[in-house]
């Protein structure tokens, strides 16, 4: 194999109850990433659109992983990247997730698949290490597995492929504001009491077990954060009217996508989706703010081979 084209999607990670350890991948918004062998060693990045990102291939996510990769392998050959950015960074859909994520799965395929899901999702946290300073799994991991997935643990890192209801969608709106993982990560308490982690323990079963028995009002009950979301809002702009709205309008439940400041809302089928869509559209519209707004299915099968 000489070349390849893939999709790897954006995703949303912690899920409101789920920080750090719950995500899941959307079908409609992702990068583009063309993987060309070449007969020199190493990786190097040709192009990049939709994003101004260093071409620096020891500090670029994707560039970095693949280099790992290659070492890790003894590969006799090298690879050049090309990276098509489908989504801002900064936008709390995964966007150094969704380049790491695919890297990865892409060098595998020149590798021989020599490595599992798992294996790759660590390659993958080494590409989020570059590009934002921690190793997190969440958004990674649900890229690469697809669906929704639990990191039940880092150490040893244990990922749990988890079932997706067939009517469950997402709406996500992204305000044109840029939040950096690290900025959002300091704000988060270093410790909670004990009557919040207990909520937010028992929501992550809520939420597990609402999708392995596509019970709808579970994983609305089940999506609250106590943890990330109440430091967190503050740097979103009118994160409250948002969710507010969009549970009028019917959401099953709505809270900030991984770091921010994109907010997602999961819905139950096509017309609930529509409403919360129209409900969020008019609530932003009232603000000064741009923002790009859309709607998807969850993605369950992660990344997509395009040519
Ligand atoms: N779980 C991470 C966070 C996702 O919320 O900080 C962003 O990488």
């Amino acid at each position: 194999m000489d070349y390849l084209k893939i999709f790897s999607p954006a995703t949303v990670a912690n899920v409101s109850c789920g920080f750090d350890s719950m995500g899941f991948a959307v079908d409609e918004i992702g990068d583009e990433m063309t993987f060309t062998k070449t007969a020199a060693k190493g990786v190097k990045i040709t192009n990049i659109t939709g994003a101004d990102l260093t071409y620096n291939v020891d500090e670029n996510a994707a560039s970095a992983v693949v280099k790992k990769m290659l070492q890790d392998a003894n590969a006799d050959f090298g690879i050049a990247l090309t990276i098509h950015k489908g989504f801002s960074p900064g936008s709390g859909l995964g966007s150094s997730a969704a380049s790491a994520a695919g890297a990865a799965f892409g060098a595998n395929k020149f590798l021989e698949h020599k490595y599992s899901e798992l294996e790759l999702t660590k390659f993958a946290m080494f590409g989020e290490q570059v590009a934002c300073g921690t190793p997190i799994a969440d958004n990674v991991a649900a890229a690469i597995y697809g669906g929704f997935v639990l990191v039940r643990s880092y150490e040893p890192l244990e990922i749990i492929k988890l079932p997706v209801p067939k009517e469950l969608r997402v709406v996500a709106i992204h305000p044109q504001v840029e939040i950096k993982t690290k900025d959002a990560r300091a704000v988060l308490p270093t410790e909670i009491p004990l009557k919040n982690a207990i909520t937010q323990w028992a929501n992550v079963g809520g939420l597990v077990s609402g999708l392995y028995t596509d019970n709808y009002q579970l994983i609305s009950n089940s999506l609250v954060d106590l943890v990330a979301e109440p430091a967190r809002k503050a740097l979103i702009p009118f994160f409250d009217e948002v969710k507010n709205s969009a549970i009028k309008a019917g959401a099953l439940g709505a809270g900030i996508s991984g770091s921010g400041p994109t907010i997602y809302a999961l819905c139950e089928g096509k017309e609930n989706t529509e409403n919360v869509y129209n409900a969020i559209n008019e609530t932003y519209k009232k603000t000064n703010i741009d923002f790009t707004l859309f709607t998807s299915k969850v993605n369950a099968a992660g990344m997509k081979i395009l040519e």
